[in-house]
């Protein structure tokens, strides 16, 4: 593989960094700067989201091969070592390739000078193979949440959410496990014929949503549905919500439906298809303005979009029909998709995102006429974030009662006891999105 694809990968890590970037974000811009095409960014893309995904591992195993404190090693000389100690534990690559190829990558990027100790360290990694670091590290039989953390590579209150989040303990190793496993691009089939979609991309039919297409390969930003807009990129568990709440019982007649926190316009752009083919309105409001540029992209000129604060109500007086609101959240829910998110978050974030849930949830239910529905939602399975949300709000108000949510959804799924429902990728294969349906007296 070409010093290309390292480069690349180095600069993703150094962009993470330094500028705070979102891998997903900026990687594709990255590549094309260093002109990585097909095996080329098929491997930097592997080794710069697997380095960073498994950043805790790496550090716990490189903590065993310094001399001194890891958190004290240049950053710069942290990014060099944590690239060659996933490819050598993570991928086939020959150590001495990875090892030859990272001090090169060094002398490149001006840390000649390190080239030594980074040759030095990384010969260390080489002499164990992933399970026996492993073994080494007294993680192979995990019970403390410490142990998860390093063995899966998940900061330690994460490790700590997620078995607070799950029905059962037994399976906090398959959901660790499942969020470092990249998840495939799956598109959502706006117009609702999947099948042509299927055809026209060579992908497969869905597990679950009658309009979910997962690529097997290539790029979605070339498929020429994604290009014309039929078709966006949807995680089949951030369609299910939005069907969801299109499937809920209200009487009718409706006249218009509320998206309060639309972000790029994911679900609002399949809650506009469904309304428009009941000849129902969209409004959509977004906090930021770089967003709503990207949701009005994929929206019908007949959506109304507003931009601003939703606990200002800036569509006024009017009451809604059905109201969705995808909250702001940690977004612990989709790591699989996006490689260095669980290091971004602290548990400090969770409070004051709780205040905001819910205050925008409250003015969710303000917004919804008498007999409408509000449909909450988070990809987040953290309870501060959910369920929490949802019993304040219900405390707070005596017009708003919870309904059980699990018929909305696909027959056989398994989806517990309820009213709520909470998606997982270890069982259901898509991010672990949360969703409950409450009704307005
Ligand atoms: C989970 S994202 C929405 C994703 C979107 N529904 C989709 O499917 O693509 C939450 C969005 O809420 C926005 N937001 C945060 N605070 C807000 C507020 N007070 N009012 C309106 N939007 C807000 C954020 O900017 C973010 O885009």
């Amino acid at each position: 593989m070409t010093d290309r694809a390292r480069s690349a990968a180095l600069e993703l890590l150094t962009r993470v960094r330094t500028d705070d970037a979102y891998a997903n974000v900026v990687m594709p811009s990255i590549l094309v700067a260093h002109g990585c095409e097909g095996r080329d960014a098929a491997f930097a893309v592997e080794v710069g989201y697997g380095t960073l995904r498994m950043q805790g591992f790496l550090d716990a195993v490189l903590q065993r091969c310094v001399t001194r404190e890891w958190d004290r090693v240049e950053y710069e000389v942290r990014d060099l070592l944590r690239l060659g100690a996933y490819q050598l534990l993570f991928m086939r690559v020959p150590p001495h390739a990875a090892i030859d190829t990272t001090c090169e990558l060094a002398r490149r990027h001006g840390d000649a000078g390190r080239v030594g100790f980074i040759n030095a360290v990384l010969r260390k990694v080489s002499q164990h193979d992933r399970s026996a670091w492993i073994d080494e590290l007294g993680v192979a039989d995990p019970i403390t949440d410490e142990q998860w953390s390093v063995r899966e590579s998940h900061p330690d209150w994460v490790v700590r959410e997620l078995r607070r989040a799950l029905p059962d303990p037994t399976q906090l190793g398959p959901v660790l496990e499942a969020d470092n496993i990249a998840a495939r691009p799956v598109l959502t089939a706006l117009d609702g014929d999947r099948d042509a979609l299927v055809t026209a991309t060579g992908g497969q039919p869905g597990r679950w949503s009658p309009r979910a297409v997962e690529l097997t390969g290539g790029s979605p930003g070339t498929v020429a549905a994604v290009i014309d807009g039929s078709a966006i990129v949807q995680d089949e568990g951030s369609q299910l919500v939005a069907l969801a709440l299109a499937a809920a019982t209200v009487d009718p007649p409706e006249a218009a439906w509320l998206d309060l926190c639309a972000g790029r316009g994911g679900k609002a752009a399949l809650l506009a298809r469904i309304a428009g083919e009941r000849n129902i309105g969209l409004v959509a409001v977004e906090l930021h303005e770089h967003r709503a540029s990207l949701m009005r992209r994929v929206l019908p000129d007949t959506v109304s979009v507003f931009v601003g604060d939703a606990r200002a109500r800036p569509w006024g007086n009017q009451f809604f029909d059905r109201v969705l609101l995808d909250a702001p959240c940690s977004g612990l829910g989709a790591l699989r998709r996006r490689p260095e998110a669980r290091w971004r978050r602290s548990a400090a974030d969770l409070a004051p995102l709780q205040a905001l849930q819910v205050d925008l949830l409250d003015a969710g239910v303000g917004a919804t006429r008498s007999g409408g529905v509000i449909g909450y939602a988070t990809c987040s399975p953290v309870v501060e974030e959910t369920s929490e949300v949802v019993e304040e709000v219900l405390a707070r108000r005596s017009d708003v009662v919870v309904e059980d949510a699990r018929p909305l959804f696909p027959s056989g799924m398994e989806l517990g006891k309820g009213p709520w429902v909470q998606l997982w990728p270890h069982i259901h294969g898509t991010d672990a999105m949360f969703f409950a349906l409450l009704r307005r007296r």
